[in-house]
């Protein structure tokens, strides 16, 4: 695992990636989380074989109407994935089986571990992908957007963003627009989700552009009303997305795993 301390500044680290110096990887038999460390999980929704009997009985009954209430095949499975991922997981960091996780919505509608535990979670799914972020006393936020081509990006940063933030995007190489626009997309996002409110007029007002402070390797961003400050990493590439983490203290160490197969990851049961 690697220390989050040792990855060098860029020279300007709001418009360009944070460089977070690690990279996804299979995760060691018994990953253990303790205070300080977080642990983001990649899951690629769409090219996990499981079996989906397994998967829609460790699903809560809510969570599977949910499901059925889309409209379309491919966002149901990758719903019913994303969250028997999610279970899967909490279930091994809490040594319970998945269907036995208990969560709840706090005000604003941000799941959290039903009881008296320490440990936070929070989890973002997009086109196939899904992000899962862990930590223990602290309040986690974690988005992931697939970078879309086909949307009028210009008018959605002039109407959400900051000025100082549209000014970035613009000033950037007309290739690497779009890209800073979802990195900035996603780290506001992160910071929204971390504070538990969800997007509301929130994407306006978080500053992760020109005036928010800059650390060597993350940022450090406000959400207006509120004197908590937010520590915002990108995390790795993800060809085709862009994804960041945002949490209230700075964490001792970060690390980034993927699950691929079933196979390198033996907290699933897949069949
Ligand atoms: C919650 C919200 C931020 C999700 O954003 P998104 O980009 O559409 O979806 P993501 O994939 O990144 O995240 C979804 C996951 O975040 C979690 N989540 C849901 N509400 C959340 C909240 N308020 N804060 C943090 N995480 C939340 C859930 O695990 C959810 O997964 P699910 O929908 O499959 O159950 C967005 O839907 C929203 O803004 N909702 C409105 C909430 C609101 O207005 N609250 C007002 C009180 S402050």
């Amino acid at each position: 695992m690697n220390s989050r301390l040792v990855y060098g500044a860029r020279s300007d680290a709001s418009v360009t990636r944070l460089g977070l110096g690690c990279e996804w990887t299979v995760a060691p038999f018994e990953p253990r989380l303790t205070r300080g460390d977080v642990h983001v999980w990649l899951a690629p929704l769409d090219r996990m074989s499981l079996d989906q009997e397994t998967v829609r009985s460790a699903l809560s009954e809510s969570e599977r109407s949910r499901a059925a209430a889309l409209r379309y095949p491919r966002d149901r499975v990758r719903f019913l994935h994303a969250h028997f991922v999610l279970r899967s997981l909490l279930g091994w960091y809490l040594r319970t089986s998945p269907r036995h996780v208990q969560m709840v919505a706090r005000d604003g509608g941000k799941p959290v571990l039903a009881g008296p535990s320490t440990m936070t979670f929070n989890m973002s799914h997009s086109e196939g992908v899904a992000i899962y972020a862990f930590a223990v006393h602290d309040e986690i936020g974690v988005d992931i957007q697939s970078i879309r081509d086909d949307i009028h990006f210009h008018r959605i940063a002039n109407r959400y963003f900051a000025p100082s933030e549209v000014q970035r995007i613009m000033r950037a190489d007309s290739s690497d627009q779009i890209h800073t626009f979802f990195q900035y997309w996603v780290r506001k996002e992160a910071v929204l989700k971390a504070a538990g409110c969800g997007l509301g007029d929130g994407l306006v007002t978080v500053d992760v552009g020109q005036d928010c402070r800059v650390e060597p390797d993350h940022l450090v961003a406000r959400v207006p009303g509120s004197n908590e400050l937010w520590h915002v990493f990108d995390l790795p590439a993800i060809t085709g997305y862009r994804a960041a983490l945002a949490l209230r203290s700075v964490p001792r160490h970060i690390a980034c795993w993927r699950v691929s197969q079933c196979e390198d990851f033996p907290v699933l049961t897949c069949q």
